[in-house]
């Protein structure tokens, strides 16, 4: 029963669709369990580009069953997008899709939910992606959210909407000072979604425990990063859900003990989209020159993402919490022209000296890094197919990482392109 959850260190898009699509040639399924239309992961081969918000990164492998699963929270009109995206890229969407009959829908009122309340925070908003996340795990803690199941079936979702919308409505007008929302035109749109959905949905749970059971490999998908999650990440600037692998059994129905082996995706720096705390952060030129070099412009909303070295204080935290195996080193050719590198191995914070992550955003915020430097290799490595291409002082840079962090390196990621993958470690990944 090999299993093997791909997940995020640090605050998202560290490259984990890139990996999930390269990994998924070698699984049965690939299953998400966690976030929404938040997530953007991008594949790209043979120079395709493909970016996908919700649809498991596995989708474009043909044998490969994806799973959306409970704990993912499925925007209807977004997914259908996507599939018709995947599909003129020549891939088939049909058995191969399993969207959960227990997971929530992201209705349009929680996009304006999203909105209002974070223009109602002025400054102090957290820069979400707007996809409605927030307040659509709300309703779900509330016990007042949509289900799939529901979706599918007109009159139960006629009856759910009916309960909702009013509380909604009064909410958007008279606590935001904005227009009600139809109901016609909602459950108009809604169900036509409900019935061009109706075939993909079912019951994961089921589905995935008679995959254990009839040993195929099965890969989880991380959406977000460790440092996003709800519960341990740079609260309140974070996502709404368990990013990390502790998301894996409430969003999927598998117990603890199936998840066979976790890599940790680790960009060979850091990235932030939004607000919230990043010590680690580079501002001015050398900063704008890693966001082009890298690309690093978000994948889901456009906006510029901070860029900043590598922070092994917050990555010792995310791979504690997620009992990390193996390492995946991503975008390291993105350093290719920097003459020399920087690791973050503790913060300072007036007096005290912090090796472990603090909680205090106000430390957090105001905390001096302390840096170690290594040299540059100045070289272009997006060629390399072995670890033994790599220059001298890239082989060292990742030595020093897996020092820093006590965690064995098991991928390297040279270039955007599923062939631009080092495999380290061949046997192992899965567990
Ligand atoms: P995800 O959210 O973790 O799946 O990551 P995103 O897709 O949001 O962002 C990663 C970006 O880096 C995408 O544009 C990828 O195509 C690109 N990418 C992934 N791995 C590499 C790599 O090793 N090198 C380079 N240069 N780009 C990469
Ligand atoms: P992937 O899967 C990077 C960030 C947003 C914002 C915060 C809350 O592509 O790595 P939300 O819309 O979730 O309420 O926004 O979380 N965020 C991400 N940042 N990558 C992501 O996903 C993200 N999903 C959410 O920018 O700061
Ligand atoms: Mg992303």
């Amino acid at each position: 029963m090999p299993s093997l959850c791909v997940v995020g260190m640090q605050w998202g898009d560290e490259g984990k669709g890139k990996l999930i699509d390269y990994l998924a040639a070698q699984a049965d399924v690939v299953a998400r369990y966690a976030g929404g239309a938040n997530a953007g992961h991008t594949v790209v081969v043979n120079g395709q580009k493909t970016v996908l918000h919700l649809l498991p990164s596995g989708i474009l492998h043909k044998d490969c069953l994806c799973v959306v699963g409970n704990g993912v929270v499925v925007d209807p009109g977004e997914i259908l997008e996507e599939i018709a995206l995947v599909e003129s890229h020549g891939a088939t969407v049909g058995e191969n899709l399993l969207i959960s009959d227990r997971a929530q829908v992201v209705m349009p009122y929680h996009k304006v939910l999203d909105k209002v309340a974070e223009a109602a925070k002025g400054a102090g908003k957290l820069g979400t992606t707007l996809r409605g996340i927030g307040p659509c795990y709300a309703d779900k803690a509330s016990r007042t959210g949509i289900r799939m199941v529901d979706l599918v079936r007109p009159d139960a979702f006629r009856a759910r909407l009916e309960e909702t919308l009013p509380f909604v409505n009064r909410l958007l007008e008279q606590v935001y000072g904005h227009e009600a929302l139809a109901f016609d035109a909602i459950l108009a749109e809604y169900t036509g979604y409900g019935d061009r959905l109706r075939r993909f949905v079912g019951d994961s749970v089921t589905a995935l425990h008679r995959a254990f059971g009839a040993g195929k490999k099965v890969l989880f998908e991380g959406a977000q990063g460790s440092m996003l999650d709800i519960d341990f990440g740079t609260y309140p600037f974070l996502t709404s859900s368990n990013a990390s692998v502790c998301g894996v059994p409430a969003g999927t129905g598998v117990p603890p003990r199936l998840v066979g082996s976790v890599l940790g995706v680790v960009k060979a720096y850091t990235t932030r989209v939004g607000a919230g705390p990043f010590p680690t952060e580079i501002h001015g030129e050398l900063g704008d020159r890693i966001r082009e070099n890298g690309g690093e412009f978000g994948a889901t909303t456009g906006r510029p993402r901070r860029c900043g070295w590598l922070d092994a204080v917050a990555l010792r935290y995310a791979l504690a919490i997620n009992g990390t195996d193996h390492l995946a080193i991503t975008k390291l050719d993105v350093l290719d022209d920097q003459p020399t590198l920087k690791v973050c191995t503790a913060y300072r914070h007036g007096d005290r000296v912090y090796d472990t992550f603090p909680s205090d955003l106000a430390v957090l915020g105001d905390c001096e890094p302390q840096y170690e430097e290594l040299a540059g290799w100045q070289r272009d490595i997006t060629g390399a197919q072995g670890i033994e291409d790599l220059p001298a002082p890239a082989l060292a840079y990742l030595n020093r990482i897996e020092e820093l962090l006590g965690v064995p390196i098991g991928i390297v990621s040279v270039g955007n392109e599923r062939r631009q993958t080092i495999l380290v470690e061949s046997d192992g990944l899965f567990r």
